[in-house]
């Protein structure tokens, strides 16, 4: 019997409560199967970072085993930081690999909600500014996660680009923004990845609750996308039994364990007892999580088995913080550090010896280890070097931070190179809340400062989820790495970095401001709002305001350093039009002009010259990352399509790749374009 028939067969053989139990948490990460008829539960995990540890069915204390230690990958923007889609690619296939190795039908990732501002809480979780660079590395995720017959849950759909007030938040946001900015992730996802689930939001769109929202799920995303998957509330976003129902929810989760008591649990069933709900409304739901389970295989002998804590998990989440550590600046070439000359080296800061994974709430991992930047330091340099640590400012109250301080700069002076790594942690990289602002904390400023005076060769990392401020000391500073949470391996790949054995190749996913007040939520008071909050910044997130604008960044979107340079030249355009498409191809060559091996992302923007509609200055619309010998030269490709060129019309609800000109821009940052060229559309596309 095809699979079609046999669903429709067991809804049929089912009762009413029995459909009612499959479409509710009867654990805090699970449904209710039906064990009459052989249907399992579906068992869920989060997170982005890794497969969380075990909870209990009807509490929140974790069980404690000594058997849920698993692979620590890095962040979701750590990970858009390497711009390497195969490596997100293989991120997903570590991650559903743990999932299924840990018995776990559905792992409640990637998150793919866009950065609006620099302060949400939760920005480590999800990937980029851009939502190009978010649905492409969002695809690739998935696509590796569902390789290993567990379910991806791509998530929070749509606009949780908050912390404060996300319970009850209203989003006001204008079509052209959502189509633009918010939805594409979801859409590319939908489309080219097939999630088999997808997560609802907290907050509310328009007045109404994502996870209810008849626009965004029936309208939008079960409608217009087509998408066949499950619809999962977040954890307690159900607020209403007949909304739930009819607008497009399959399955009501909660962080409370009244179970029977969900909405579309008890309630449910008195509803449609009294005819205010028909039975059959049910049937749907039903089907689809019937269609997920055949999908996992999970009335089948040959599913997948799954493996944990694997040496190749080990060595594929290196490769990944190898990638993601972005060098902002080097000066005067201070790195990488020569270990023959570094007889002493000093390590400054909290997080230099900080382990951060147990941190972020509901992307907290409990890993098998995490080698911070410290051992990783040790591990690295060996036993030749002299490494002293001095924790220098503290996260902790009772700490007596002048002793702190002091101890610090006077190690730091007679040193051959300080390495001092600050930061934040997930005490503000968090889920419920977002940063106050971006300033850094415990007097870090004061003390990098001064490390700078007695030192030159002090380099400074900042591991953070995102943007933190450091006009002050800036200048001063020869060298600055950026690194956000890069896993269990993140200090053995700083390390690498430090020493030049791995040269960096990671470019920011998200704009550094110089101030918070710089970035456009927050310029023109729309963050973090009480009841509504307004994106009257519409289009402008991220570079584009700041490009569009003129304004100047502490580092731009796509900023990244090597220790090699990288030339481009010789770029042609093809143009093909289509009656329904269009293919661009931009072709150019890049080089290594250094001495040793290094990887270049290049970015394509397109940035349309005459339009009927405002745009903004330019748009990500392509990228590739290149591996290069000293002095080898690669001929690198681009391709550019209708949906390259187009933008969103909302009066006519239609995509429009209008006629006129455009400029292809190659780019090493969306500041540092070093070739461009211009392409004419002949003909408007609409779709
Ligand atoms: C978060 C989700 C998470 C869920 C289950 C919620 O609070 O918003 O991202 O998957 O909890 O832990």
């Amino acid at each position: 019997m095809d699979i079609g028939n046999k669903i429709k067969e067991l809804i049929e053989m089912m009762t009413l409560e029995e459909k009612v139990a499959m479409i509710h948490g009867n654990g805090l990460f699970k449904t209710g199967g039906v064990p009459r008829l052989g249907i399992p539960p579906l068992i869920m995990s989060d997170g982005p970072m890794g497969v969380r540890r075990d909870f209990y069915d009807d509490n929140w204390i974790a069980i404690n085993n000594t058997d849920d230690f698993v692979t620590y990958l890095p962040s979701n923007t750590a990970l858009a930081a390497t711009w390497n889609i195969n490596l997100a690619y293989k991120a997903g296939q570590v991650l559903g690999n743990e999932a299924r190795g840990r018995g776990k039908d559905v792992i409640l990732a990637p998150g793919v909600n866009i950065l609006r501002s620099p302060v949400c809480g939760r920005n480590y979780e999800y990937i980029s500014e851009d939502p190009y660079l978010t649905a492409r590395m969002a695809v690739a995720i998935i696509k590796g996660i569902q390789e290993n017959d567990v379910a991806a849950c791509v998530k929070h759909f749509a606009v949780n680009n908050q912390e404060t007030n996300r319970l009850k938040i209203d989003v006001d946001v204008d079509d052209r923004a959502l189509r633009e900015i918010y939805f594409p992730a979801f859409d590319a996802a939908i489309n080219e990845a097939d999630p088999y689930t997808l997560m609802g939001a907290y907050n509310k769109l328009r007045g109404i609750h994502a996870s209810h929202s008849d626009y965004l799920l029936n309208r939008v995303l079960k409608g217009e996308w087509n998408y066949g998957g499950v619809v999962i509330s977040d954890w307690g976003a159900v607020h209403d039994t007949y909304e739930a129902v009819y607008n497009g929810l399959d399955i009501e989760m909660n962080v409370t364990t009244n179970f029977t008591e969900y909405f579309m649990a008890d309630p449910l069933i008195k509803e449609v007892n009294e005819g205010k709900i028909e039975e059959k409304s049910l049937d749907d739901k039903i089907s689809r999580i019937l269609k997920l389970m055949f999908k996992l295989k999970m009335f089948d002998d040959n599913r997948y088995d799954g493996e944990y804590n694997t040496l190749e998990h080990k060595q594929r989440v290196l490769e990944i913080a190898r990638e993601s550590i972005t060098l902002l600046k080097n000066e005067g070439k201070l790195l990488p550090l020569d270990r023959k000359k570094i007889k002493r080296l000093v390590v400054i800061g909290e997080n230099g010896d900080r382990i951060h994974s147990p941190g972020g709430d509901s992307a907290a991992i409990k890993a098998l280890y995490e080698v911070t930047p410290l051992s990783g330091i040790r591990m690295k340099f060996g036993g030749n070097t002299k490494i002293e640590y001095f924790k220098g400012y503290s996260s902790e109250e009772k700490d007596n931070d002048k002793i702190l301080f002091d101890e610090a700069v006077i190690a730091a002076k007679g040193a051959d190179a300080v390495v001092f790594v600050g930061g934040i942690n997930h005490d503000f990289d968090t889920e419920g809340f977002d940063k106050p602002d971006l300033v850094l904390p415990y007097g870090q400023d004061d003390l990098i400062k001064e490390l700078l005076k007695v030192n030159k060769n002090t380099v400074v990392v900042m591991i953070c989820g995102t943007p933190v401020e450091m006009s002050q000391w800036l200048d001063m500073a020869p060298a600055v790495i950026h690194s956000s949470y890069a896993g269990m391996e993140g200090g053995t790949a700083l390390a690498e970095v430090l020493l030049g054995n791995v040269n960096p190749s990671g470019k920011l996913p998200v704009t550094f401001p110089k101030t918070l007040m710089d970035s456009p939520a927050h310029k023109i008071g729309e963050f973090p709002g009480e009841q509504t909050v307004h994106y009257k910044e519409g289009l402008y997130v991220g570079y584009r305001y700041f490009d569009t604008y003129k304004v100047e960044p502490l580092f731009c979107f796509g900023h990244g350093l090597s220790y090699t340079t990288f030339e481009y030249s010789d770029m042609e355009v093809s143009k093909e039009e289509k009656d329904n498409d269009i293919k661009v191809i931009a072709t150019f060559k890049v080089k290594n002009t250094g001495t040793v091996a290094g990887a270049e992302v290049i970015q394509g923007y397109v940035r349309d010259t005459e339009s009927q509609l405002e745009r903004p200055e330019k748009e990500l619309k392509a990228f590739a990352k290149v591996f290069l010998q000293p002095q080898e030269i690669k001929s690198v490709e681009l391709e550019f399509d209708k949906k390259s060129f187009a933008y969103y019309n909302n009066e006519e609800a239609i995509w429009v790749c209008e006629e006129g000109n455009f400029e292809l821009l190659i780019a090493a940052s969306s500041q540092d374009i070093r070739l461009k060229d211009n392409v004419s559309i002949y003909k408007t596309i609409k779709y």
